[in-house]
């Protein structure tokens, strides 16, 4: 680093890279005046060039090789804005060695190669920032780092994924089928390039993975978190859930119990009531409960090249401080640490509140039998709606709401109730938001 200069590439002019690159060759001033220094995007390399961007990039290498930036001995920050595994993986790990601050936005890549990454990072004394990896915009890694750095983070419940948000809004608000409010979020260019991530639950259950490893100064297993999408739920369980006075939404939770971490990601009935049912659309929000704050909730967009470009820049500024120390000076320890694993809890083992759905014969006896199985398995029942029918095959659904019960035992009682030749095989299980405080 020159005297107050940061020397910056970025490898990957994507979405995400050309936010942080108009950041940088507009807010200079602003940036200047608030960190002293001056940030300088000395180059860029990708693959395609031809694709037409709003960027003026006079003064800016244009490059087609990373190596070329990553081996650059004037570049201090190598900003990772390819995504997905490889080569952004082997670029990093390179950068890293050369002794390179890098800042990514790769959810994927923090979630399942952190612990490796954040090793490679304290060995040669760099730092590896990832703000931009959850929340899109929201600086939601620096509250749980340092806004928060006070408190046991005893609750978090994310909707983290603006693609799901963006479907299950529209299902609720305008009653648009699963496909036809896919296809728009896909439109509107928030979604993942293989969309099974964000429908699936995996691109929520890698951020998860992300807050709760902050969260738990350690490295949670991205394997360990029970991950269910929304491709089941359909139109009616949603005016089910709103008949109840809940909407659904995909939700990822985080909390801290005597033995483990619970870490989940699955569509969720939350009371209309809560903050957490009204955040609509792409959008997204964390609600973050601290032993000493007491409930927080952090809000905003998710994804796009302005509010992630944002949230690299955050972390760019940040890094800031890291170059002004001396030469040989260790840089603060402001990531996961990578040598602390941390225990998460088997989703048998906890418990719920749950929402059931069943295309049931309709014949006399079914709910008894339905309402039996539940009843020996220890899941008591506390609503129940029977609509008069569905289709022309003489099948009606059924919907029950459970009091709080085990997930082994729900587990257990669906698998006798599937075997029902009345039941049809599409049922479905669903859990209510429970603060259960
Ligand atoms: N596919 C992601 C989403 C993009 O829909 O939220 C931001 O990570």
């Amino acid at each position: 680093m020159n005297d107050h200069e940061v020397n910056i590439g970025i490898l990957g002019l994507g979405t995400v890279g050309t936010g942080v690159a108009k950041i940088l060759l507009t807010q200079q001033e602003l940036l200047k005046t608030r960190s002293t220094l001056t940030f300088r995007l000395k180059s860029i390399a990708e693959i395609d060039w031809e694709t037409k961007r709003d960027l003026n990039l006079d003064g800016v290498q244009c490059l087609t090789d990373a190596r070329r930036v990553i081996s650059d001995p004037e570049i201090d920050i190598v900003v990772e804005t390819i995504g997905g595994t490889e080569p952004a993986f082997s670029f990093i790990c390179e950068a890293l060695r050369n002794r390179k601050h890098v800042v990514t936005a790769n959810k994927a890549l923090i979630a399942t190669r952190g612990r490796e990454l954040f090793k490679i990072a304290k060995e040669n004394g760099v730092d590896l920032l990832f703000e931009a990896s959850v929340g899109g915009g929201i600086p939601i890694i620096k509250g749980l780092r340092e806004g928060l750095v006070a408190n046991k983070i005893e609750k978090m419940y994310g909707i983290l994924n603006g693609t799901s948000n963006y479907i299950l809004t529209r299902m609720h608000q305008d009653e648009l089928e699963f496909d036809q409010a896919l296809k728009e979020a896909q439109a509107k260019g928030f979604a993942e390039a293989d969309p099974t991530l964000d429908v699936g639950g995996g691109d929520a259950a890698h951020k998860l993975t992300i807050l709760a490893s902050l969260a738990a100064s350690g490295m949670v297993d991205f394997n360990a978190l029970y991950v269910e999408g929304i491709t089941a739920v359909t139109k009616l369980d949603i005016s089910f859930a709103k008949s109840f006075g809940y909407t659904i939404k995909l939700l990822a939770t985080y909390r801290s119990l005597a033995n483990g971490l619970d870490l989940r990601v699955h569509p969720t009935l939350i009371p209309n009531s809560h903050l957490l049912a009204a955040v609509n659309k792409e959008l997204n929000a964390i609600f973050v409960k601290g032993d000493f704050v007491g409930d927080t909730m952090f809000y905003g967009p998710g994804a796009g090249e302005r509010p992630t470009g944002s949230a690299i820049v955050s972390d760019i500024v940040d890094l800031s401080r890291d170059l002004l120390l001396k030469e040989g000076e260790q840089v603060s320890n402001r990531v996961i640490d990578p040598e602390q694993s941390v225990k998460v809890v088997p989703i048998s083992e906890i418990y719920n509140r749950f929402y059931l759905r069943f295309f049931t014969f309709d014949k006399p006896g079914v709910l008894s039998k339905i309402a039996g199985v539940l009843g020996e398995n220890n899941i008591s029942i506390s609503s129940m709606v029977q609509l008069e029918t569905h289709g022309k095959d003489n099948y009606v659904p059924i919907v029950l709401l459970t009091h709080e019960a085990s997930e082994a035992a729900m587990e257990k009682a669906l698998q006798e109730i599937g075997k029902f030749e009345f039941v049809k095989e599409n049922y479905l299980r669903l859990r209510l938001f429970e603060d259960l405080g």
